[in-house]
């Protein structure tokens, strides 16, 4: 009888990819999944500690570049090896490892997320999936090769508050959805307080600012004046490195739009303006608009989502809130033809009907704990929602109004199945980035 494990080896055979050596130790049941981390502290070490929570896990192995950012991990496993060079970290512990969390900033997640699936691990990666719309690609493509287990982690997919969402609007409560608004209070370069490139400063000795930079060219090191210029959490408003408000939380906004209207592909054509930028960081206010596909959920066969980032709030002209009602600082509103639902960011949904306005009346959905439903998912072998295919779907829809942004004020018409912009040649060069000498993503397939 033909195992995964054969099949696995098989199909990465036949792809060219390397084979899956360690990809069912964590499917015996008196064992445990064994993990290692890319990025231990930030969100990569809320990561961790929301994974060990799970009974049927363990990590093996850690990394970070700074390994004054690990000191945390080792109070939570004192004994387990700590690398600062996570190819390295594969290279010795790869026996060992089964599946890898994905914690750095963007610009490194499909590099780090390609070279674990190639040697058939499970993948967790945080949102958004990749830094280009040809690495979303990749990724996709790779996750479906190697056939592991993978999830984005767009956390709040999970949460009984978006997952009410989906189901009323799913359930067909306010009609068929006619208009989507999602928004954000976050700014596009407010993370590190800088516009241009600040004065080189010494690298900190527990840190490689080598690898930390690994995919992108080479620049100088700094804190600048306010501490946080790239390293740490100041990465996400350079384009180098980040995707801007969109990037940070268009994964966790969008992402109910996504699943309760069954969107499955990316936009037609995207609309960017904003209040300027230059070639370093991204605006400090950006509104976008998407034309995608419509589906059984929307009353016409394309529909149109607004973004709005940098505390500009959407109007609520055509809604069915009452006149002086306020939205929250930053979620989602879809409008339908019966009712309105507003979905603020991480809070419960409220909807409007023309005739008994507000309304609270509905179950909220049951909680799942989305970095256990991943371990479980490995456990099962079974891929869950918000796998990399949809991740990277979600992703390059983003990244593509990102592209937008360097167009203002036109309309950008994309055919998602050749993969180009048709109204703009200039536009697909940026679909890819040029990649350090060592660094080269290519490569690695
Ligand atoms: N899902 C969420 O709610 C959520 C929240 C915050 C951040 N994030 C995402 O998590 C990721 C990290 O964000 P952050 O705010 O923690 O950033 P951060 O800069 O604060 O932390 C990143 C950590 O990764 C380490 N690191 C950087 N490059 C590395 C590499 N090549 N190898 C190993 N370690 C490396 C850094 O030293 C640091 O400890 C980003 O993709 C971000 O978008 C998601």
């Amino acid at each position: 009888m033909q195992t995964r494990r054969d099949w696995l080896k098989q199909s990465a055979l036949v792809s060219g990819f390397a084979a899956a050596p360690a990809i069912v130790r964590g499917q015996n049941l008196n064992s445990r999944l064994q993990l290692a981390s890319i990025g231990s502290d930030g969100k990569g070490l809320s990561d961790i500690k929301a994974m060990v929570t799970h009974d049927r896990q363990q990590y093996v192995a850690f990394c970070d570049v700074d390994l004054n950012r690990t000191a945390a991990v080792r109070q939570i496993s004192p004994d387990t090896p700590i690398y600062q060079d996570f190819r390295e970290m594969l290279a010795e512990q790869g026996d060992q490892i089964d599946a890898v969390t994905v914690s750095t900033p963007d610009h490194m997640h499909a590099y780090c997320a390609i070279s674990a699936m190639q040697l058939g691990k499970h993948v967790y990666c945080q949102k958004p999936l990749t830094h280009t719309v040809e690495e979303a690609r990749l990724v996709a493509e790779v996750a479906r090769k190697t056939g592991v287990i993978t999830r984005m982690g767009n956390q709040i997919h999970s949460h009984a508050f978006y997952r009410t969402a989906v189901e009323l609007i799913q359930s067909g409560r306010i009609g068929k959805v006619t208009q989507v608004h999602a928004w954000v209070a976050a700014t596009g370069h407010g993370k590190s307080g800088h516009i241009s490139r600040p004065p080189e400063m010494p690298v900190p000795k527990s840190l490689d600012w080598d690898k930390w930079l690994g995919v992108a060219p080479v620049r100088p090191f700094s804190t600048g004046p306010f501490g946080k210029c790239y390293h740490p959490f100041g990465w996400r408003d350079w384009q180098e490195f980040g995707n801007g408000a969109v990037g940070d939380f268009g994964c966790h906004i969008l992402d109910p739009i996504y699943t309760a209207l069954s969107l499955t592909g990316p936009s037609n054509s995207f609309f960017a303006e904003h209040t300027g930028m230059n070639d370093e960081v991204w605006p400090a206010q950006t509104t976008y608009r998407f034309t995608v596909p419509g589906t059984e959920f929307t009353a016409d066969d394309q529909i149109t989502i607004t973004w709005n980032d940098g505390g500009l709030l959407p109007s609520t002209k055509g809604s069915h809130l009452p006149d002086r009602e306020g939205l929250p600082r930053s979620g989602a509103m879809f409008i339908g033809e019966k009712g309105t639902l507003v979905l603020p960011h991480v809070e419960a949904p409220s909807l409007y009907f023309p005739e008994t306005g507000f309304s609270n009346d509905y179950e909220m959905a049951s909680e799942r704990d989305h970095y256990h439903g991943w371990i479980d998912a490995c456990l099962a072998g079974e891929q869950p929602s918000a796998n990399f295919a949809y991740g990277a779907m979600l992703t390059e829809t983003i990244l593509l109004a990102n592209i937008a942004v360097r167009f203002p004020r036109e309309t950008l018409e994309w055919d998602a199945a050749g993969g180009r912009f048709t109204s703009h040649e200039e536009a697909n060069r940026w679909l890819a980035r040029d990649y350090r000498e060592g660094w080269d993503l290519r490569g690695l397939l």
